[in-house]
């Protein structure tokens, strides 16, 4: 049988004429599975069984390929991200049976650029096809000079470190904590730090900083599908005294309807690709948007006042995170309001949590004022207790990101 060659494939027909030459590999390991993609697709579409059957035919021509149901799983991924990191010439796009929040994951860890299910209008996936394939380049085209835009993010580049701050009582202080944390995160990273406001109803991260946001995650939701580091950076605001993005809550309660815990995921991914760090603020309650958030995030800060019904929440949030398999190591305690004059005592309060704090955040009026006139504490009381005690949670978060990263290697 004659060699396959991808110069030999014309597009799949209901992709529009492109510059190049674009060809289009289904990978689909069951037949009749496979049979279906190839009737959806159209004409001119190769199928194969394995992804490493499709390595030895790529030749330079720019191939989309869109890999099956069956290849939604960590072993595959993990191969097609080991054989196409870095190729330009390769955009792969996953059709698979259900979008949950693993599957999500590991695709656009793998570096696949689109998640899409069988169940959905076809057309998607057309689409999703044109999408990618607009933007591959041809190594063997003449001049693929430098990108215009520096490249921000992508297969091959570290992930940055990402961060939920949560607790199961509304008040204790996320979101103050989030937001000066971030801003301190900010000034202090080399790349671009984010803080999103996950707190979809009643979210106020851009009142407690004085933004006007242009845009909010509703934006970034409505352009899911095509979402990725160029799109989703011209969505932020910036905190211009730190330099802090900011990816804002809807500015109205009813948007949160329209916002599940894959979009959610899918937004903070594509951050981390260009971030540092993400900062996620989050509602006082467990849904499914929190869940998936905490399942992403490296670090979930459970911020617990220094009160009885304060304590008892948190111990009930507690159990719920370890019922979900929750890794402990990812959790660390901030006791905030941590000098009270409340009759708590700290070793008490971390007894009863079966956790010891890792950060303890004095009460100081200094935090009201600051909220009131929309200016972080960190800036506008450096020198305060407050403020050291969230530098202090800012250093152990970074030492811990650097650990990881040296284990790396
Ligand atoms: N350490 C502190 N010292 C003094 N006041 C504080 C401290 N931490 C938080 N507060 C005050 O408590 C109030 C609630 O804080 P914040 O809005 O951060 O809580 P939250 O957990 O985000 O609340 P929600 O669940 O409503 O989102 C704010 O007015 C803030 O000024
Ligand atoms: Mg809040």
């Amino acid at each position: 049988m004659a060699a396959f060659d991808f110069n030999e494939i014309t597009p799949a027909a209901p992709i529009a004429p492109a510059p190049m030459q674009l060809a289009v590999a289904v990978v689909e390991a069951v037949p009749a599975v496979r049979l279906d993609l190839e009737e959806r697709l159209g004409p001119g579409v190769t199928s194969f069984e394995r992804i490493e059957d499709v390595l030895p035919r790529l030749n330079g021509t720019p191939v989309v390929v869109v890999l099956g149901p069956s290849c939604s799983d960590a072993e595959v991924l993990g191969s097609v991200e080991r054989s196409l990191a870095g190729r330009s010439d390769v955009g792969v796009v996953l059709v698979a049976d259900e979008l949950s929040t693993t599957v999500l994951q590991l695709a656009l860890r793998s570096g696949v650029k689109d998640v899409l299910t069988l169940q959905g209008d076809p057309l998607q996936i057309v689409e999703a096809i044109e999408r990618v394939g607009s933007g591959l380049s041809s190594p063997t085209a003449a001049a693929p000079a430098a990108p215009a835009t520096p490249d921000t993010g992508g297969e091959g580049s570290e992930l940055g470190r990402v961060t939920t701050v949560f607790s199961t009582k509304g008040g204790s202080g996320k979101s103050v904590i989030a937001t000066n944390l971030a801003v301190v995160l900010a000034e202090r990273s080399d790349g671009p730090v984010c803080l999103v406001d996950a707190d979809l109803q009643f979210g106020d991260v851009a009142v407690m900083m004085k933004l006007a946001p242009s845009h909010t995650i509703v934006d970034a939701v409505t352009n899911i599908d095509r979402l990725d580091t160029s799109l989703l950076e011209s969505l932020l605001s910036t905190h211009e005294s730190s330099g802090l993005r900011v990816l804002p809550a809807p500015l109205e309660p009813a948007f949160a309807d329209q916002i599940g815990a894959a979009e959610m995921v899918k937004i903070v991914e594509v951050l981390r690709r260009f971030c540092s760090h993400v900062v996620i603020d989050t509602p006082a309650y467990f849904n499914d948007v929190v869940l998936g958030l905490v399942e992403a995030s490296d670090d979930v800060l459970l911020v617990a006042g220094m009160d009885i019904p304060n304590i008892k929440n948190v111990k009930i949030g507690l159990q719920t995170l370890r019922l979900l398999n929750t890794p402990m190591e990812k959790l660390r305690l901030i006791l905030n309001r941590a000098n009270s004059k409340v009759k708590l005592d700290i070793g008490g309060v971390e007894r009863t949590l079966q956790v010891s704090a890792d950060a303890l955040i004095p009460s100081d009026v200094v935090v009201p004022q600051s909220v009131n006139k929309g200016v972080p504490f960190v800036h506008s009381h450096p020198k305060s207790g407050v403020a050291k005690s969230i530098r202090a949670l800012a250093d152990r978060l970074s030492e811990a990101d650097a650990e990881v990263r040296s284990r790396r290697g």
